[in-house]
């Protein structure tokens, strides 16, 4: 999609995002969650707009060694067009720029989608853990080696 900015998540891109949370996203985060890692000088967060309204999120926690992503969604009546990929071409950019050789991840062994996302971008399955989730699914760790 040619139309989609993308753009550092501020404050009032979160003020809109946060009531539409579980609707529109189906996050498995709270916006209590999401606001404390906008706060957060180690992470950074973006958002996706068409005319100017969100229709997807990322972000990326910085670690010593690596950086993983803490978050990749897109608004549900928007999948399927480019815009998950868009948002992580933008992350693995800035993951580059800052120096790190390491992009990773945690994504639910169920969630095929996303899993199919990150095998197109070239991470690797690293391993997996087991009932991560709810204790009831497994978590695959992947990672992009840059
Ligand atoms: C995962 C997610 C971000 C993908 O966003 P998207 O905008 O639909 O992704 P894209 O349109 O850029 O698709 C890129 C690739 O992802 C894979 N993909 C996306 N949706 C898929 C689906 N329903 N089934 C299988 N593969 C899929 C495909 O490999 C696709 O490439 P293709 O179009 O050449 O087949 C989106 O499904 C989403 O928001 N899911 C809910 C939140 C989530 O689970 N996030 C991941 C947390 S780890």
């Amino acid at each position: 999609m040619d139309n989609v900015k993308l753009s550092d998540m501020t404050t009032s891109d979160f003020e809109v995002i946060s009531p539409i949370l579980s609707s529109n996203f189906d996050d498995f985060w709270s916006s209590e969650n999401l606001k404390s890692e906008l706060n957060n000088p180690a992470s950074h967060y973006i958002v996706a707009k068409i005319n100017n309204v969100i229709v997807g999120f990322a972000g990326i926690w910085k670690s010593v060694d690596d950086v993983h992503i803490t978050n990749i969604v897109v608004k549900k009546d928007f999948r399927k067009k480019g815009i998950g990929s868009l948002l992580l071409q933008k992350l693995i950019e800035l993951t580059k720029n800052l120096n790190y050789k390491e992009l990773t991840l945690e994504v639910n062994a169920l969630n095929e989608p996303a899993k199919q996302l990150y095998l197109k971008f070239g991470f690797k399955n690293l391993g997996i853990r087991k009932k991560y989730y709810n204790n009831t699914d497994d978590a695959i760790i992947m990672t992009l080696y840059l």
